[in-house]
């Protein structure tokens, strides 16, 4: 019989654990435990509150549908999605190599695929925007024939997931690079957009006194046999949200501003947006990153 004390809870709770076979999972769940009860301590958590945590994580889980993902959309307002993401990011991708951004609970396999020079606003309308660049390698060599998935919102800040008819694939596309790695595609010019915010975690994100808003970008999929695969998203530099991103998506080297006139722009009449992709080499067979299967996981909007 042990009479514990506030300090050594957390070394018998650990003890019972200690013979977890799986020595990654006893490594984690040690430090979750010393992480948790140190915040228990640190901010000397009641009864009360900790039932009303509770709660709010039985209100996560029951928001979760096979096409909406409460608790990934939890991990992503509170940080903790791209700080995953980073770490797997800064572990193999080669310095020179375009910086990941987060996968979102948007992207859909098998979306049509379009011609360079084509456009993947099929049915949407608004301001066109011309993309272009090349896929390299982290030395700069063109990879050849690289795919290019890419999808957004269109001019209303709607996926086609949240249109009333979610069956119609618009906003998305892939792409093949040429043999120089050279592509160019036409798409309409994004919207800023609210998280979903008709569930406990819009209910917490109101109650922080926070907007709920991503700033206006195109997500981007780059793959091609031997590189790392690239998730990221390029993100509009006017948009009024750049600087406070609900769920941490931006960094500087993804921020991009269209302009006319680009003597490079195989349209230079039209707005453009020229952006270059480095893959790095997949040294590791790839890895999985926060949401990385999230085809069937959708919020309903
Ligand atoms: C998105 O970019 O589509 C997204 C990412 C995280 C949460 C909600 C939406
Ligand atoms: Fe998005």
């Amino acid at each position: 019989m042990q009479d514990l004390d506030v300090n050594q809870i957390t070394d018998a709770a650990i003890a019972q654990m200690a013979n977890t076979p799986d020595p990654r999972m006893r490594e984690i769940m040690d430090a979750a435990i010393r992480h948790l009860h140190d915040f228990a301590r640190e901010v000397k958590l009641k009864p009360e509150e900790w039932l009303q945590g509770i709660a709010f994580m039985t209100a996560v889980g029951q928001m979760c549908t096979p096409y909406r993902q409460e608790f990934i959309l939890l991990s992503d307002v509170l940080g903790l999605s791209r700080l995953v993401n980073v770490m797997h990011d800064a572990s193999g991708r080669e310095p020179e190599g375009t910086e990941a951004s987060l996968l979102g609970p948007f992207f859909r396999e098998a979306a049509p695929v379009v011609p360079l020079g084509g456009t993947i606003a099929h049915h949407a309308k608004g301001p066109e925007v011309m993309m272009f660049g090349q896929v390299v390698d982290a030395a700069g060599k063109p990879v050849p024939h690289a795919w290019i998935d890419a999808w957004q919102t269109d001019a209303e800040g709607l996926y086609d997931l949240q249109a009333n008819n979610p069956e119609v694939m618009d906003m998305r596309g892939r792409v093949q690079c040429d043999e120089q790695g050279r592509y160019h595609v036409r798409t309409l010019k994004p919207l800023g957009y609210s998280i979903p915010m008709d569930g406990p975690v819009g209910t917490m994100v109101k109650l922080q006194n926070r907007h709920g808003m991503r700033p206006a970008h195109i997500h981007i999929l780059v793959s091609a046999p031997g590189y790392r695969e690239l998730v990221t998203a390029l993100y509009l530099g006017d948009d009024p949200n750049i600087d406070s991103d609900t769920v941490f998506g931006v960094s500087s080297s993804l921020v991009v501003t269209p302009a006319t006139g680009m003597a490079d722009s195989p349209a230079p009449a039209m707005p453009s947006i020229r952006y270059d992709f480095a893959l790095s080499r997949d040294d590791e067979g790839g890895g999985g990153r926060v949401g990385s299967d999230p085809s069937k996981l959708v919020p309903a909007g």
